[in-house]
């Protein structure tokens, strides 16, 4: 089966959920931070023509539920370039939801500091990205039902999505900073050299995710709102060796504010 059959025929299995306009994308460590009332869920081995999870702990499933009045889809784990995955692949889930009728996207994930003034537990609002990954998803025969060959992506991170969720942030007293992302391949951390290099490129995170599937939600129209928390330093920032457990730890750390702000933030969302 082709590409885009097999995206519609994930779309027709996921309509079976509901008819959800909000995606939130929930990375590493962030899984559980929104529970969703009346959930229905598949994972993602049961949605014909999904990419299958590889790393462990990452649960891979697609929930839908309503929080407030909205009603809203959830993934649980992503699929991460690192993982061996092609990036048309990675993308599929993202542009499944825009064929189910999704209109915005929220992304999480766990990012690394380079910004000096960054610290790790700090919320950081995504207000740019840099892709880093030496490709892009949307290579490839241009699949014009989803959307056009050459896509702007001047205002990737949706300003006015930016602008909402620091008014939540300051309602709620939840601190919130902005930065530009900057996707790294992985799976090794970066060099204290590249993080130097990244920092004058005008990077202010480090992360291995986001990119893509915030270019392939941008190719369909999609508004989107990314948030990180800050994990740790960047390599060389300080003396300290970076280590997954430390990524893990932090997000644990800062997983019910950013659950709260979303909660707080989602039923305000304009669609
Ligand atoms: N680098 C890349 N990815 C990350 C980091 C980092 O320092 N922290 C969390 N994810």
């Amino acid at each position: 089966m082709d590409y885009l059959a097999r995206l519609k025929q994930a779309a027709e299995t996921l309509k079976e959920l509901g008819s959800p306009k909000i995606a939130v994308v929930l990375g590493s460590g962030l899984s559980h931070i929104l529970p969703l009332q009346g959930e229905r869920k598949k994972g993602f081995r049961e949605i014909p023509g999904f990419p299958q999870p590889t790393v462990e702990g990452h649960t891979g499933e697609v929930a839908v539920g309503t929080l407030g009045d909205r009603e809203v889809l959830v993934q649980r784990g992503r699929l991460h370039y690192y993982e061996g995955y092609d990036l048309a692949e990675l993308v599929f889930p993202v542009r499944t939801y825009a064929l189910v009728g999704v209109k915005v996207l929220l992304v999480t994930n766990a990012a690394g500091g380079i910004r000096f003034g960054f610290f790790p537990g700090d919320l950081v609002l995504i207000s740019d990205h840099i892709n880093f990954l030496g490709a892009n998803p949307l290579r490839g025969p241009n699949l014009a039902e989803l959307g056009p060959r050459f896509p702007d992506m001047s205002a990737a991170y949706d300003p006015d999505l930016r602008q909402l969720a620091r008014q939540v942030g300051a309602e709620l007293g939840i601190a919130l900073k902005e930065g530009v992302y900057l996707a790294a391949l992985g799976p090794s951390y970066e060099t204290p050299a590249e993080i130097r290099a990244f920092r004058a490129w005008g990077a202010d995170l480090v992360g291995m995710s986001t990119v893509p599937e915030v270019i392939a939600a941008r190719h369909a129209g999609m508004r989107v709102l990314g948030i990180s928390v800050v994990t740790n330093f960047a390599a060389g920032v300080s003396p300290q060796p970076l280590s997954h457990e430390e990524v893990l730890a932090v997000t644990k750390a800062k997983a019910a504010e950013l659950g709260q702000l979303l909660s707080a933030l989602i039923p305000r969302l304009p669609c």
